[in-house]
């Protein structure tokens, strides 16, 4: 196995090298002057699997053509197998037309993805797995909340409770709590497909005088964490500590975030960010090590 760190993951596609053991190949990657992107591998990929790494937050189309061009120069030069490491997949909250008219941006993704010649995709806490499965080639969905609980559960947080965002979300509260071993429950939030304005509908939680801890896939704006962490607050809960998947942070979001109450912000490394503290390589090198099952 032959890992590719791609421009957006150098350090994420060093880090599941060597969790690995894996050969790393570096890619050269540079800007024409008109802004269009160039890569090659420096190396020999004949015959082996290859892993590109490559996340795909802002700037995402960028992002997405490096990768595409990483996959698809991996092919011609016979390449055995690619697989597309992509830790956060973008455009991947719009899955399908919500008004008339739309485009469902997350299959076009996967589709150019095929035609460029991947042979199988591993995500991290996509949006909607489902949506992205919808392909031909075998897309392996990973979670990293596991591994946010257990950095919680390594500065002693033991027995909080674990809250999601919305009840589709629930399984992510769960799953962090089967570590944490506290409660678990949702927030309802609902998202205005007009606006993309977020409300908190009124629910009481069990949280009064116990640390919470807010689980999310993604902080964008931060304004759904930020209502979140309001509303637990305003229901009595001690501390209130904040945790994504992928930290895309588009504004000052962390600071608005404490701002609003959070004790603090955490996030993993599938979007490097400044509160990137923990490591989404080890769920990725378990992924990749696990035997294929037989056709
Ligand atoms: C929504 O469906 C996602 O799970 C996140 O809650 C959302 O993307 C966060 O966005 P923002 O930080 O901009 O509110």
């Amino acid at each position: 196995m032959i890992v590719l760190p791609g421009p957006a993951s150098q350090e994420l596609g060093n880090r599941i090298a060597s969790q690995l053991n894996a050969k790393l190949i570096p890619i050269v990657f540079k800007k024409f002057p008109d802004g269009e992107s160039y890569i090659r591998i420096q190396g020999d990929v004949r015959g082996k699997h290859v892993v590109a790494v490559q996340t795909t937050s802002r700037p995402q189309e960028e992002r997405m053509i490096q990768l595409l061009l990483m996959i698809s120069a991996a092919k011609n030069h016979n390449a055995r197998k690619i697989t597309a490491v992509i830790p956060y997949f973008a455009y991947s909250r719009q899955d399908r037309a919500f008004l008339q008219g739309e485009a469902c941006s997350a299959k076009v993704f996967i589709q150019i993805l095929e035609a460029c010649g991947v042979s199988d995709i591993i995500t991290v806490n996509a949006h909607n797995p489902e949506a992205i499965r919808s392909c031909s080639v075998p897309v392996k969905d990973i979670s990293a909340i596991p591994l946010l609980a257990k950095h919680f559960k390594s500065k002693g947080f033991e027995s909080a409770v674990s809250l999601s965002m919305g009840k589709k979300g629930l399984s992510t509260a769960k799953e962090a709590a089967k570590i944490l071993e506290g409660p678990s429950d949702y927030i309802p939030t609902r998202r205005d497909v007009h606006t993309g304005a977020v409300t908190i509908e009124e629910k009481p939680l069990n949280v009064e005088g116990r640390t919470a801890i807010l689980f999310d896939d993604i902080i964008s704006s931060g304004g759904t964490m930020m209502k979140a962490v309001f509303h637990t607050k305003n229901q009595g809960a001690s501390r209130v500590y904040a945790a994504c998947v992928h930290p895309l942070m588009t504004e000052d979001t962390r600071k608005k975030i404490i701002g609003c109450g959070a004790d603090g912000v955490i996030g993993t490394d599938s979007v490097q960010s400044p509160i990137s503290v923990v490591s989404v390589a080890p769920a990725v090198a378990r992924a990749l090590s696990q035997k294929e099952p037989k056709p």
